[in-house]
């Protein structure tokens, strides 16, 4: 009896002590996964793009995008704290005394360089070198991609899909331009289409603006939209495709990148490249027969079946973005040759 007391006893203490260690192991480990959910990020922003303000009362990316656990603000007071630090290149006019140079930059913290621009926009750029971290842009390249929209699977049973193509009428072709300009390679290819078939023009340009109510309705009576990019550059796909053309229901006759680059980007089967064809006078000859040809018109919004359309069209959604994309960027970062990455 008295032999075993010291064993008992030091079977209960070995017992207790794997107790003990499981406990601070679980702790420990709880303590991680929770810092890692719980740390909110600071996105801040340093000036808001074309000066236009929006509001970040509330918990904006955890309540409209449900993106917890990011927080934007627009209060330079918090440069300290910043995780990401946004500078909209629109607003650096100034170069780079509109930059916080003058600031201590905390380790740990990335300065985000951000243009939705195509490279004609952005200007020189080489004041910039070495110093920003990440950049988000509309190629997907950028650490941040931010296109102007996307497509996503919808998670509905096949067969089941709502989507009807709006009833066309009379129009063939639509095509919505505000800043025409007789060199941008559009307007040479409008001017050429026009001779062989009739195209219903709205947009500042002819000052027969659209609402933003009756855009989507206007476009969507026609067979096909002209969705021409003002400028050619790799992944540029903007609104005029996602939204004048797929939201509208018109197919988009583009003109942009290269179908390639294209086809990396948008449903495949969904649009109509101006350069498939050797001459404009093709191009509206095969217009004019997929018209009139349902079925296989149709067959251009086979993967409406399947995927709907995304936009992004609010900054602080771009914003919280940053938040979703933070963990899985470098973590050391610079961009010696911001003007080489973005305008080439
Ligand atoms: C993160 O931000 C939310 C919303 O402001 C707040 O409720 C929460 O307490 C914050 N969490 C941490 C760990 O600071
Ligand atoms: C900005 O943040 C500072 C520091 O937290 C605070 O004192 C100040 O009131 C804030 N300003 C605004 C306009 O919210
Ligand atoms: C850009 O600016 C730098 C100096 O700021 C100049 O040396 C360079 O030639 C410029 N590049 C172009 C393409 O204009
Ligand atoms: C789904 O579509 C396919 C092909 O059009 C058809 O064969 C099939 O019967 C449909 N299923 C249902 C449940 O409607
Ligand atoms: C961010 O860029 C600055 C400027 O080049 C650099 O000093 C800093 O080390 C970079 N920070 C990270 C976390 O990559």
């Amino acid at each position: 009896m008295a032999a075993s007391m010291p064993l008992f006893l030091s079977g209960i203490m070995i017992f207790s002590i794997s107790l003990y260690l499981l406990h601070k192991r679980l702790q420990a480990e709880m303590g991680t996964t929770h810092q890692h959910q719980l740390r909110n990020l600071t996105i801040l922003l340093w000036h808001w793009p074309f000066s236009r303000p929006y509001s970040l009362e509330g918990d904006v990316c955890s309540n409209e995008y449900g993106i917890p656990g990011c927080l934007l603000s627009d209060n330079t007071s918090l440069y300290p704290q910043a995780d990401v630090v946004v500078f909209h290149h629109h607003e650096l006019r100034t170069g780079r005394s509109a930059l916080p140079l003058h600031l201590p930059r905390p380790a740990s913290q990335r300065w985000l360089w951000l243009s939705l621009e195509p490279p004609v926009n952005n200007g020189n750029l080489t004041q910039y070198k070495g110093l920003f971290n990440w950049t988000m842009s509309y190629r997907a390249d950028a650490d941040v991609p931010m296109p102007y929209g996307k497509t996503v699977e919808v998670l509905v049973p096949p067969n089941s899909s709502s989507y009807v193509i709006p009833k066309k009428g009379a129009c063939l072709a639509s095509w919505v331009v505000s800043n025409y300009s007789p060199d941008h390679a559009r307007s040479q290819v409008y001017q050429s289409l026009r001779k062989y078939i009739p195209i219903e023009v709205y947009g500042r340009w002819l000052k027969r603006p659209l609402t933003d109510q009756s855009l989507i309705p206007t476009i969507g009576r026609c067979n096909f939209y002209l969705a021409f990019e003002n400028s050619v550059a790799i992944d540029y796909i903007t609104e005029k495709l996602w939204r004048n053309a797929y939201q509208a229901g018109a197919v988009p006759v583009v003109l942009g990148p290269s179908r390639s680059n294209y086809e990396a980007l948008v449903p495949s089967g969904s649009f109509i490249h101006v350069s498939d064809f050797s001459s404009t006078e093709r191009l509206a000859a095969f217009l004019q027969q997929l018209a009139t040809d349902r079925g296989r018109y149709e067959a251009y919004f086979k993967w409406r079946q399947t995927h709907e359309i995304k936009t992004y069209t609010d900054w602080r959604e771009r914003l919280c973005n940053i938040c979703i994309n933070y963990h899985r960027l470098p973590a050391k970062k610079v961009y010696y040759d911001l003007d080489g990455w973005a305008n080439r």
